[in-house]
């Protein structure tokens, strides 16, 4: 035994190198080298060891073996444990860690009773927990000195064991996700007292849904399957219990479609409550039942008005069965499998039923029905019964539901929220349905995530927050952040989602890459969420107009590019976890876009008869090959630990269900040794389809089918040129010389030799631009030649017209310019901006959110009222007015009586007040609009102004929280479709 040393006085010098990984908002109490007051808890000489009462909750006892043992992860020696019934026989020992529950631990008690230990601030509160170090620990004889770890309920010490875990290095997704723990020789607690609260939501939970092909695949490869169905046993669901432990979750919806939770092991239940979790079942699973359940053991049907009686026998076998354990019951009742009650008087019918499930819960229980936990889940078709008149008792909590797309769609009214069974939100990561599944890899946005779950908790549904998850590998993140929030919202809220982020990449790869890393999550976030992988097509960002598709899929590599440079970059040890997390993600993405742009492509240049057209067939199949190189490089990982968790389908989606296998489509091939009749060279340019010379169909010249016009390049475009392409359509190879007729007009290529080729890409992108300082005021018109030195065949050479427009604002003044007929703003980029108002980084599809800070503030007015304005310069004044459109996240209309509204104005006009988010067609049902909103990811409103040329103040007003503003277009007439909108325009 290491000799006594009093470490106080070795570390005078504030020598605290506090863990770099603690827990968001946690105080920290572990460091890893000594410091004032401080405790050795593991070291080279000696290690402390862990103390608990046998009579505590099993599953405190359970997590203390778990903290004991990730000791032994982080300095190679696991602590020694010791479970007793009396204080009395510890070992004669320096340091302990003593762990337990007010009320269940004599240690714990002991040390209250005795004034030692104050735990008035926690003790009788949900979940909770105190730390402090006490000299010589009255019920622990022999021990010098300890961390103790008192907990209010048995969740509260578990949590209190977990966070030091996760303080030492142990991370939550260490098995799920395969993160290393850092090793370390010396593991010290430090004198800190530290009280942690309940947490902001009170219970947290997961869904695992649409389980097929991915997790059931996996787990039907790795736990034998049980007599019903494929095997998800109490092996499987301890694997999930301790993730939601160390994640501070409490509460699991198990998955509904190929199992049966309370039958598939009939361990299960005692396994969920044992180690803390509180079950429940999913919206359409009511009385701790499961569909398959009684479509495989149940009697007849299941529709109540006909089949009552045994449908009533079932429930109480199912309650009777659940008794013993911790549930928060799902109540009510919905057609067989996700489907809406089919029954005329549905309301009258449900009020019988819930009233029959009161009655088997009142008579099995020991308690009065109204204090046993219960839910009720407004889901779908079922929001709107309590508008149609259905009473719910008081104490069963609502739990509203977002739109399975992320947007949540009822929040607390009225008296609601003072409900003794309060509210909380049912959230989608991964849906199948309408208007298409998303469920292959990670496609959500964390801060549309943040943003509707601050609402709601501002709002008052603090009671439960439940996320399907799928199959839950590849949303290891957003999970983590749901509960990190959930857990505590405002330790999120005051640092951010990148300040998150950088927490999580530190706790989860060290911090030397934590903020690259970081920046990787939440890059990855963003541009995943500008639309579902499934429903991306080859149309969808625009080849032709404002660089869409060539922006974007830029953006993509960027990320991929950086992603593979840090995979090589990080220590091996790393690597699964940053496979798995970062880098197999920001791959699977770019490749889906790389293969749909460039499907698009194929078909433009096909179409211009381009050589390039046959090599994008093959770079197309090549990349197609690629995404299932990389399913397969995720199936050996780790010798296949995590195989056929990317089994799921993801491209050639025709409907809203997956499809059966991977499919692409749409390409197009040219006859490469054939000449074309308007010989080797070919033009097409920016904004059009059509291409020089020959091209009949398609062709942008209004002129000839040698001409092609390309949009107007002006004085403020914020690129500063306008491109052409230049390209062999034919068998021979051929020499170009661009030739200006005007000596402003620069161009970035003048020449060049173009090789008929179909196995690489030869085609030259040329950008035109004006010296605007030699350049005549005013329109006018520029006159560019491309001379080819083989033949035009039936044709003359071409040549491009470049219409420019030299324009001035007026001196001196800041704001956005009119350029190629609009100005397009972020929203975040206001002029002047209300303090009233906050940006949402990463929100939505082009660069962040603005909305109102105060998520309860009461409806708002203009012009009076807190208002976003931009200056903005015009030129032009089109005759039928100028129309803006106002860029919206997907948020709904969550306040029954207050719809989400804005107000907009130029200048002093008067305000013109908008609803852009169309009612519901009918009570719970979204409205059609709805559909285009969430695939699209975004809602808009188009209003029309008058605007004569000058400079002018946009004004914009949000009259309700939850409105939050991403961009605004003013189009004065030359707006063109593409997916994003124009990018924006310049600031000066
Ligand atoms: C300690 O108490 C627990 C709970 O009462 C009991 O299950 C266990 O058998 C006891 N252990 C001993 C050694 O008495
Ligand atoms: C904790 O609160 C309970 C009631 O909730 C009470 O019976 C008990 O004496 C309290 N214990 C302490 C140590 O304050």
């Amino acid at each position: 035994m290491r000799r006594f040393f009093d470490i106080v006085r070795v570390a005078t010098i504030a020598l605290v190198s506090s863990s770099l990984v603690n827990a968001l908002g946690q105080t920290p109490v572990i460091g890893f080298t000594s410091s004032r007051g401080s405790i050795q808890l593991a070291g080279p000489d000696d290690n402390a060891i862990i103390v608990l009462d046998g009579r505590d909750w099993p599953g405190v006892i359970r997590a203390g073996k778990d903290l004991a043992a990730d000791f032994g992860k982080v300095t190679g020696t696991d602590l020694d444990y010791h479970v007793q019934n009396t204080t009395k026989g510890l070992p004669k020992t320096q340091f302990a860690i003593i762990i337990g529950t007010i009320g269940k631990s004599a240690f714990i008690d002991g040390l209250i009773a005795k004034g030692d230990l104050d735990v008035s601030k926690i003790n009788g509160t949900w979940e909770s927990y105190t730390t402090q170090l006490l000299l010589r620990p009255a019920t622990a004889p022999g021990i010098h000195k300890a961390l103790i770890i008192a907990g209010s309920d048995k969740r509260g010490t578990i949590f209190g064991a977990y966070d030091i875990s996760e303080q030492i290095g142990v991370s939550p997704w260490y098995w799920w996700a395969d993160v290393p723990t850092v090793k370390r020789t010396n593991i010290y607690a430090l004198d800190v007292d530290r009280v942690q609260k309940s947490p902001s939501v009170k219970y947290r939970g997961l869904f695992l849904n649409d389980e097929q092909p991915a997790l059931t695949g996996w787990v039907n490869a790795k736990f034998p399957r049980g007599k019903y169905g494929p095997g998800f046993n109490k092996e499987f669901h301890s694997k999930v219990f301790e993730l939601l432990l160390r994640l501070r979750a409490n509460y699991f919806w198990p998955t509904t479609w190929n199992s049966m939770f309370a039958v598939d092991d009939p361990e299960n239940q005692y396994t969920a409550d044992y180690y803390g979790i509180v079950m429940g079942a999913s919206h359409t699973e009511p009385m701790t039942s499961s569909t398959k359940e009684w479509n495989t053991l149940g009697n007849g049907t299941w529709d109540f008005s006909v089949n009552d009686k045994n449908i009533v026998d079932f429930w109480y076998k199912t309650i009777r069965r659940a008794k013993p354990w911790e549930n928060l019951i799902t109540m009510a009742m919905r057609g067989n499998g996700d489907t809406a009650l089919d029954n005329p008087n549905h309301i009258a019918l449900l009020e019988r039923v819930i009233s029959k499930q009161r009655q088997i819960i009142d008579e099995v229980f020991d308690v009065p029905v109204d204090k046993v936990p219960q839910m009720w889940c407004l889901y779908k078709e079922v929001q709107g019964y309590p508008e149609q008149g259905l009473s719910v008792p008081e104490d069963i909590t609502f739990l509203w539901a977002d739109d399975n797309w992320g947007n949540v769609r009822r929040l607390p009214i009225g008296d609601e929220p003072s409900r003794k069974g309060g509210a909380g939100v049912y959230y989608h990561f991964d849906y199948v349905g309408d208007p298409r599944d998303y469920k292959w890899i990670d496609t959500v946005s964390l801060a549309q995530t943040y943003q509707q779950m601050k609402l709601s908790y501002d709002r008052g549904a603090d009671r439960i927050w439940i996320v399907n998850v799928g199959d839950l590998k590849t949303l290891e993140t957003p999970i983590d952040f749901w509960f990190a929030l959930a857990y505590n919202v405002s330790s999120v809220t005051s640092i951010g989602i990148n300040g998150y982020l950088e927490q999580f990449a530190a706790k989860t790869f060290g911090s030397q890459y934590a903020k690259e890393i970081a920046g990787l999550l939440e890059r990855y976030s963003f541009l995943t969420a500008r639309r579902k992988y499934e429903l991306l097509e080859s149309g969808i960002y625009s080849v032709i107009n404002y660089r869409e598709a060539e922006t974007v899929l830029a953006e993509w590599k960027d990320l991929s590019d950086r992603a593979e440079a840090l995979y090589s970059k990080i220590p091996a040890e790393y690597k699964p976890a940053f496979f798995q997390l970062v880098s197999h993600k920001a791959k699977a993405g770019y490749i889906v876009y790389d293969i749909y742009i460039n499907i698009a492509r194929n078909q433009r240049y096909a179409a211009q008869r381009r050589n390039s057209a046959n090599y994008l067939t093959s770079y197309v199949q090549k990349r197609f090959q690629e995404d299932f190189d990389l399913q397969k490089e995720w199936d050996e990982l780790l010798d296949g630990k995590w195989i056929h968790f990317l089994d799921q389908t993801h491209f050639g989606y025709n409907y809203w269900q997956q499809p059966m296998r991977n499919t692409i489509g749409g390409l197009s091939f040219v006859q490469f040794p054939q000449n074309s009749l308007a010989g080797a060279l070919g033009v097409a340019g920016e904004g059009s389809n059509g291409s020089i010379p020959g091209d009949d169909n398609n062709n942008a010249g209004t002129f000839n089918n040698n001409t092609i016009v390309l949009p107007v390049l002006d004085t403020y475009n914020a690129v500063g040129s306008r491109w052409i392409e230049i390209f062999n359509k034919g068998n021979e190879p051929f020499n170009f010389t661009i030739k200006p007729h005007n000596p402003w007009i620069k161009v970035s290529q003048s020449t060049g030799t173009i090789l008929p080729s179909q196995t690489s890409n030869t085609d030259i992108r040329v950008e035109l631009s004006v010296d605007w300082a030699n350049a005549p005021a005013g329109y006018n018109i520029a006159f560019i030649d491309i001379e080819s030195s083989a033949p035009y065949g039936d044709f003359n050479m071409p040549s491009i017209h470049l219409p420019i427009s030299k324009t001035a604002v007026s001196s001196g003044f800041k704001g956005f310019a009119e350029s190629s007929g609009y100005i397009s703003i972020e929203a975040e980029h206001a002029t002047r901006k209300s303090s009233a108002y906050e940006v949402i980084p990463g929100f939505g599809r082009t660069k962040s959110g603005v909305q109102l800070k105060d998520n309860t503030a009461s409806t708002q007015s203009a012009p009076s009222g807190p208002a976003l304005e931009y200056d903005i310069f015009t030129f032009s004044s089109p005759a039928k007015g100028t129309n803006i459109t106002a860029y919206f996240g997907t948020g709904l209309n969550n306040y029954p009586g207050r719809p989400l509204k804005y107000a907009i104005a130029i200048d002093d006009e008067t305000p013109k007040v908008v609803k852009y988010v169309p009612d519901e067609s009918s009570p719970g049902n979204l409205p059609p609009e709805w559909l285009i909103a969430v695939a699209n990811n975004i809602w808009t409103y188009k209003t029309t102004h008058t605007v004569a040329p000058g400079k002018h103040t946009l004004k914009f007003w949000a009259l309700e929280p939850g409105v939050v503003l991403e961009k605004l277009v003013i189009d004065q007439g030359s707006v063109v479709p593409s997916y994003l909108g124009p990018p924006e325009s310049k600031i000066l």
